[in-house]
């Protein structure tokens, strides 16, 4: 039976709370907050409270470590190896894309969503004087096998024919079991293959030793898969396993960071004990020029 989700949208919602929790922290722009996403970082603030005293670390703390360890890697990409051109899919609310680029004016910058929150993000920009050329909004479905929507079409669509690219995304290969990501793996491996010097950037997560917080997180991955119609699962048990994953799926090379690197490098919060997100590098062929 395929079980294949056709439709992913109840997992939109979240990118209001995520695009909260970049404003509070300085990292977004006034034109990206929405009323729904403050009213809900008021609702979780007890939670995430009670989380950060019970277990060390909560959803900011990870929130926080896996999109600044991303932004790090895509400056690295860009200012060391001269990639120019960035897609980040399943771009919510996210201010990276202006953030990158008014670091890196020359930089060719792709935003994608399901077309709802496209259209979205793409008025917001829009209005705040952001949107042109080099910083566009295109309706994605990671999902979809034909169509204008399809990772392939949109690459096509965006991006010249053969130069290196980077692709994010961030807080949503979790929401779906691992044999339905590993299918947009695939495809964005073989893509990858064909433009050296490209490289994915992604999030993935950890279960804990410890019985109660491994317990607890069990019981919020059900919660959020119930309110967001969607399967959230955690993928792999160690860092090897996620590394092996990956290039068995097509990737030349694969890197997997522990935020626990990054300490007193970049501006993280720090989590009590192993920090349960992790952010996956992967990379197509090494460019000639590299
Ligand atoms: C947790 S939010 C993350 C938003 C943003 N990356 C951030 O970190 O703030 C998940 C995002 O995935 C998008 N999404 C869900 N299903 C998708 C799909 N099939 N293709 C592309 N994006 C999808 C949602 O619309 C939403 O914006």
């Amino acid at each position: 039976m395929n079980t294949k989700p056709t439709d992913s949208s109840g997992i939109s919602f979240t990118a209001l709370y995520t695009g909260a929790v970049w404003h509070r922290n300085g990292l977004s722009d006034d034109s990206l907050i929405t009323a729904q996403g403050r009213w809900l970082y008021s609702l979780m603030s007890p939670f995430e409270a009670a989380s950060k005293t019970v277990a060390g670390g909560n959803l900011r703390t990870f929130l926080l470590q896996r999109h600044l360890i991303i932004d790090h890697l895509i400056e690295q990409a860009v200012a060391e190896r001269g990639v120019t051109q960035v897609l980040e899919i399943a771009c919510g609310l996210s201010p990276r894309g202006i953030r990158l680029r008014r670091q890196f004016p020359q930089l060719h910058m792709v935003e994608s969503d399901l077309p709802d929150m496209a259209a979205r993000k793409a008025a917001k920009l829009a209005a705040s004087g952001h949107l042109s050329p080099q910083h566009q909004v295109t309706p994605i479905d990671i999902l979809a096998e034909d169509g204008e929507q399809t990772l392939e079409a949109v690459i096509e669509r965006v991006f010249d024919a053969h130069g290196p690219i980077v692709v994010v995304t961030e807080g949503l290969s979790n929401y779906f079991a691992l044999e339905v990501i590993s299918d947009f793996w695939r495809r964005l491996a073989a893509i990858l293959a064909k433009r050296p010097g490209s490289v994915y950037l992604t999030d993935s997560y950890l279960l804990p030793s410890q019985p109660v917080i491994r317990g607890g997180i069990n019981v919020l991955r059900r919660m959020l898969g119930g309110m967001t119609h969607s399967q959230v699962t955690i993928h792999f048990d160690s860092d090897a396993e996620a590394a092996r994953h990956m290039s068995r799926l097509g990737f030349a090379d694969v890197d997997i960071h522990n935020p626990r690197q990054f300490y007193g490098q970049l501006p993280i919060p720090k989590s009590r004990n192993e920090p349960l997100v992790r952010v996956i590098e992967a990379r197509g062929p090494a460019s000639e020029k590299a």
